[in-house]
């Protein structure tokens, strides 16, 4: 029995929320529940703090006019969060150097939690894990911070999170939503919290170990499925061919998938399946498609960097040193989240070689790029001229709309138009110049 908390999908009364972590998983998800509920985000990051309550996010997701209007209220201080009876984690799981889990935001978060757990509250994990970790990793520390007994004084969920940044459709109200209970009455009444928010389209798993396998192997699967496409892309481009035309016709199978090549980067698809691998090693298994496809796309910046350096091979005059212009500097199209961006891979490999490069990305923290990875973003494009190379790296919107005559301004004559992305395969180039995807 859970005395403190009856939620129905009429009634939502005693019910106080707390989101730990307000990243791009936290803020919208924290926004959304409070037209619903009183609720408190809190993050240990007292920028992100300070700039939410003036309005601005930089991640992007939500706008000012929101910010300004909602109820949430935000909050660094642990103090804060004694009211509250359903606690919602949505911190970051992240990789070490070796592609282990790094668990230590879950754990200073359950610490964090630990300290103002009261009885009959639950905590719900949305961050992505492998299975077992809500239980026999995040439960323990919540018992041993907080004096009480998981199951028994204070109840455990897990609801993995599929949002999609920058995508304005498959926002949280929209989607399906996976919620799991340490009991049944749990699960119930998490399917009645998030229920509210998205029109009661939920799906309640097994259990929480099935929850949490069931969102890491969604990503694992994305990643393989990517994997296949790059290698095969590496194996028609030898050909002389280009992966999206033998996609274009393949696809016109009923039954073909057609997943796109690219770099595979950010925190999601690049990341959980080393949770997965993690989790199959820890019962002796050996993970092989998983981590064959890690190993593909995590090559895939250096095999995109050493076609373009074989294409300006092919017309390359004496001793110029060539110069390149990267557009998109960031893991996806329109976000500025440069965390674990392979087209830095690229670049760095490109640089390698010898050549000259500037990048531009319209969404891109110039600081953070600065910061974390050594580059200088042009401030804009105007100004700028004469490349070798015009990589197009990311199929940021502003690069959809460049014209013949931005390209003949940006490109010298016969230069190279490398387009990762496939942005410009069917749109008018300058005549002059050289074209290649992967
Ligand atoms: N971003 C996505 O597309 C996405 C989609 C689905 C699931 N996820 C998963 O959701 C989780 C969060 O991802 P994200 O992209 O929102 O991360 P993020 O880095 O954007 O945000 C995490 C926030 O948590 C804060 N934080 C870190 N440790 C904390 C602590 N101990 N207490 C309070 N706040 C803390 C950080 O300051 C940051 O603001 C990850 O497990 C991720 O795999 C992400």
């Amino acid at each position: 029995m859970l005395p403190g908390i009856e939620v129905s999908m009429a009634s939502n009364t005693n019910l106080n929320i707390a989101v730990i972590g307000l990243g791009y998983v936290g803020l919208p998800l924290a926004i959304t529940l409070a037209r619903h509920f009183p609720v408190v985000g809190f993050d240990i990051d007292n920028t992100r703090i300070q700039q939410l309550s003036m309005g601005y996010d930089r991640t992007l997701e939500i706008e000012k006019t929101i910010l300004k209007e909602t109820t949430l209220r935000f909050t660094e201080n642990i103090s804060d969060l004694h009211q509250q009876n359903v606690y919602i984690v949505t911190v970051p799981t992240p990789v070490t150097q070796d592609n282990l889990p790094d668990l230590h935001p879950l754990q200073k978060a359950s610490e964090t939690i630990g300290q103002v757990l009261s009885k009959n509250s639950i905590v719900v994990f949305e961050s992505t894990v492998y299975p077992g970790v809500t239980e026999e990793f995040c439960g323990p520390i919540l018992e041993r911070v907080s004096g009480l007994k998981m199951g028994l004084d204070f109840y455990l969920g897990y609801s993995p999170e599929r949002i999609n940044p920058g995508d304005k459709t498959h926002t949280i109200e929209q989607i399906t939503k996976v919620v799991s209970g340490q009991t049944p009455k749990v699960a119930e009444i998490l399917k009645n919290i998030y229920g509210v928010i998205n029109n009661g389209n939920i799906f309640v798993a097994q259990n929480i170990k099935t929850a949490e396998a069931a969102k890491v192997i969604e990503n694992a699967q994305r990643d393989i499925n990517i994997a296949f496409i790059n290698e095969i892309a590496t194996i028609v481009s030898k050909l002389g061919l280009s992966i999206y035309d033998v996609l274009d016709a393949a696809s016109t199978k009923w039954n073909f998938l057609k997943f796109q090549p690219g770099l595979v980067g950010g925190h999601c698809i690049g990341v959980d399946p080393y949770y997965l691998a993690y989790c199959a090693r820890k019962l002796e298994l050996e993970p092989e498609i998983i981590l064959a496809g890690r190993r593909i796309n995590e090559n895939m910046g250096n095999f995109i960097a050493l076609r373009i350096h074989q294409k300006l091979q092919e017309t390359k005059s004496q001793n110029t040193i060539a110069r390149i212009l990267v557009l998109g500097l960031t893991f996806k199209e329109n976000i500025p989240d440069l965390r674990n961006t392979k087209v830095i891979d690229v670049i760095r490999t490109l640089k390698s070689l010898g050549y000259v490069i500037d990048v531009h990305d319209p969404f891109a923290e110039p600081k953070e790029a600065e910061m974390y990875l050594e580059l200088n973003l042009l401030q804009n494009l105007k100004g700028n001229g004469d490349y070798d190379c015009i990589v197009g790296a990311v199929a940021h919107s502003p690069y959809l709309k460049l014209t013949v005559e931005d390209f003949q301004v940006l490109l010298r004559p016969a230069g190279l138009i490398a387009d990762i992305k496939n942005i410009w395969r069917n749109c008018k180039l300058p005549e002059s110049a050289r074209y290649w995807t992967l």
